[in-house]
């Protein structure tokens, strides 16, 4: 099965949200308890993946670098270059790559038929191959495997299939360009981390978890701009990596407003533009529900372990903004390391 099968799988699949019969947490208010862990008692992780080591890979970009570096000239040189460059917007937006824009052109249209669809998939091999993938894969087949477009596109559904249409979309544009490969890989699997946890978070409020999955898929998608502006203002960028305080510059000022305008750009939903350009301030977006969902998805990728209190540094504005009821937040946190253990399982 491949690997972008296998998000499909874990989008549609119905698992519960809640950790089952894992101990009943009292969750208690962050100023009170700052860093204190949920569970005393919390499972141990018999020949599961070492989640810890899962949280490590989802953090994003940023961790790995050394953050006691001193700047130096060529830095410096480098953030003021990029800096005016994203400011005056000296960059091109990435586009969807062609077939995948075409195929969802198509789904999006309430008449077309399903055998033109079939034929736009046909016409691209990278897609037929993605697509059979997919309605073989273990969530779709139950045993019996199907060899031809049409019956793979009847398999998985226009709606399904317009995810998958977006997901190797997003793939695409976040893993683009070789120089940048070591930090972009980084990116993508925090991206994929954090939109599983939008989907599960969705499923506990009014939110739409397709439209939550593809929020926290693209909410970072500006950092790739940031990164490619870097690397445009510096040629050599393959034995330079730029320091945490330079990328957290960049980053910080910038991949908000950009990712919304890449969204934008891709005619997708407001909501999604909104959760791009306001994670990092859900209450300043219009959806503010989706843009909260996504804040808390975000900080869920880096915690430092799975059993430590998610909300800590969220205040209760942001919190109330989520839509989540206590309830339900507990029971987010009490299924973390399960949660944590599929994105492990998409990841390999
Ligand atoms: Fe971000
Ligand atoms: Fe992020």
């Amino acid at each position: 099965m491949s690997f972008l099968s296998s998000i499909l799988d874990l989008f549609v699949s119905d698992r519960p949200a809640a950790g089952g019969n894992t101990t009943t947490a009292v969750l208690e208010h962050p100023e009170q308890h700052s860093q204190r862990q949920l569970h005393a008692d919390a499972p141990p992780e018999p020949d599961g993946p070492d989640l810890t080591a899962v949280l490590q890979r989802i953090r994003g970009i940023r961790e790995p670098l050394a953050t006691d570096y001193q700047t130096n000239s060529s830095d410096l040189e480098l953030l003021s270059k990029a800096e005016t460059r994203l400011q005056e917007g000296a960059f091109d937006l990435p586009m969807l790559p062609s077939a995948n824009l075409a195929v969802m052109d198509a789904l999006a249209n309430p008449n077309q038929e399903m055998a033109e669809i079939a034929d736009l998939i046909e016409g691209n091999p990278v897609l037929t191959a993605e697509v059979l993938k997919t309605a073989n894969s273990a969530f779709y087949s139950r045993g019996q495997e199907i060899a031809d477009v049409r019956g793979a596109v009847t398999r998985i559904g226009f709606r399904q299939l317009r995810l998958l249409m977006l997901t190797l979309s997003a793939r695409a544009v976040i893993l683009q360009g070789k120089e940048i490969l070591p930090l972009a890989q980084r990116l993508w699997e925090h991206s994929i981390a954090c939109a599983v946890f939008c989907r599960h978070l969705a499923k506990l409020t009014g939110e739409d978890p397709e439209d939550m999955f593809t929020g926290g898929l693209l909410h970072d998608v500006g950092k790739i701009i940031v990164l490619n502006t870097i690397r445009e203002v510096h040629k050599d960028m393959e034995e330079y990596v730029p320091p945490a305080c330079v990328l957290g510059l960049l980053f910080d000022g910038h991949h908000q407003i950009i990712g919304a305008d890449v969204v934008r750009n891709w005619s997708l939903p407001a909501k999604i533009a909104d959760v791009a350009g306001h994670h990092h301030s859900p209450l300043g977006a219009r959806h503010t529900q989706a843009a909260a969902l996504a804040t808390l998805a975000n900080r869920m990728c880096r915690l430092q372990s799975p059993t430590d209190n998610p909300y800590t540094q969220e205040t209760p504005e942001v919190l109330a903004a989520s839509g989540l009821s206590e309830e339900a937040r507990e029971s987010i946190a009490r299924s973390i390391p399960e949660i944590l253990a599929e994105i492990a399982e998409r990841l390999t």
